[in-house]
């Protein structure tokens, strides 16, 4: 028995902040901004949004696209850095009751920005073993509430927003796929949230700005972290990079991706690209450009292609699918 995505979905808020409007209390520009990193701008969620609510409306959404009711689904994993509480009840949960997902388990899975692939990968193997059952797999961030909007060297990268998709059996054995996943504590202190509070606004009550960035060493660290595990998956499975029909990198920085694709001799075109208007969504950034390409027509059955995401903590992490068989 074969696993597939049945459906996907994303939610980003409303509220669209460009570089122009950073730089009115920043000592920043736009110019600066595009050319370090490829963002223009980023959605902020509003006060009456957070992790929770931009996910169920991913997750609403993936359930339509994929056209499963919230009653068939029997395992909601929210990956997220930023849940709605400090330690719990997980936004999972909140998820399972704003969904109406009555028979269900639910939890939050934390692995920064890799958490979406990690998250793919503990759904698909919970669907593989229990026949008939589907999952929704979600990555969800607030950053906006995390980061230092005071340090220009890591603000201007993040934004807010959800994706989603819906994994369930397919018919037959499904071609070959792989995942990889990977850690590297000693790079622990390059990305890091000091402290922390509850993140679903309240009034009088405002979360502490704590998120903590080393650019230069994440950079080097992502360059080589994104490479190996594409290369890695390729070789598992008897291919090569320059085979796969698209690569959906963590959408960190283009200057990233870009240097990824020069080590790994591919063409830039290989690789989506969507943060010039997102901003890095960190557990997000995944399921927001499968849905988005999904939506413009670009996932045609049959393509070959990796899901690589590197963050906090370090970690970094793979999945090679052939669209949409994982
Ligand atoms: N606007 C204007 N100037 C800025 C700036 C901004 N937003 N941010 C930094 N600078 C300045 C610095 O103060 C420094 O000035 P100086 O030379 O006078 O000291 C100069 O620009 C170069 O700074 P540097 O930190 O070397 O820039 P960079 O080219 O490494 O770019 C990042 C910084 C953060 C964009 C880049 O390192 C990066 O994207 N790293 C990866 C981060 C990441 O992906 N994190 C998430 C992981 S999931």
């Amino acid at each position: 028995m074969s696993v597939r995505i049945l459906g996907t979905g994303s939610y980003l808020p409303p509220k669209i902040v460009t570089n122009d409007d950073l730089s009115k209390s920043l000592d920043t520009s736009d110019e600066w901004i595009w050319s370090h990193t490829g963002i223009r701008s980023r959605h902020i969620a509003e006060a009456d949004d957070c992790t929770s609510t931009m996910a169920a409306k991913a997750a609403q959404a993936a359930l339509e696209s994929a056209g499963v009711a919230p009653a068939e689904i029997g395992l909601i994993i929210v990956a997220t850095s930023t849940p709605d509480y400090a330690t719990f009840p997980s936004t999972a949960c909140l998820v399972q009751a704003a969904l109406g997902c009555s028979e269900c388990g639910a939890y939050d899975l934390q692995a920064a920005c890799a958490g979406f692939v990690y998250a793919l990968e503990q759904a698909r193997c919970w669907a593989k073993v229990n026949k008939g059952a589907k999952a929704l797999v979600i990555g969800a961030e607030t950053l906006s509430r995390i980061v230092d909007w005071r340090d220009r060297g890591s603000c201007i990268l993040f934004g807010d927003g959800a994706g989603a998709v819906v994994v369930g059996e397919a018919e037959g054995e499904g071609p070959a796929a792989h995942t990889v996943l990977w850690a590297d504590g000693k790079g622990a202190s390059f990305i890091y949230r000091d402290g922390g509070t509850r993140l679903k606004p309240q009034p009088g009550m405002f979360p502490i700005p704590t998120l903590v960035l080393q650019g230069h060493d994440v950079f080097a660290f992502a360059v080589r972290a994104l490479a190996k595990v594409t290369n890695q998956l390729c070789e598992k499975l008897g291919t090569t990079p320059a085979a796969l029909d698209r690569v959906f990198a963590h959408q960190a920085n283009g200057r990233i991706i870009e240097a990824v694709a020069r080590r790994m001799k591919l063409p830039i075109e290989k690789f989506y690209l969507n943060l010039e208007t997102t901003g890095n969504t960190s557990a997000a950034s995944i399921p927001i450009a499968l849905d988005e390409a999904r939506r413009k027509g670009e996932l045609k059955d049959g393509m070959k292609i990796v899901l690589c995401g590197f963050g906090a903590g370090l970690t970094y992490a793979g999945t090679y699918l052939q669209w949409p068989h994982l």
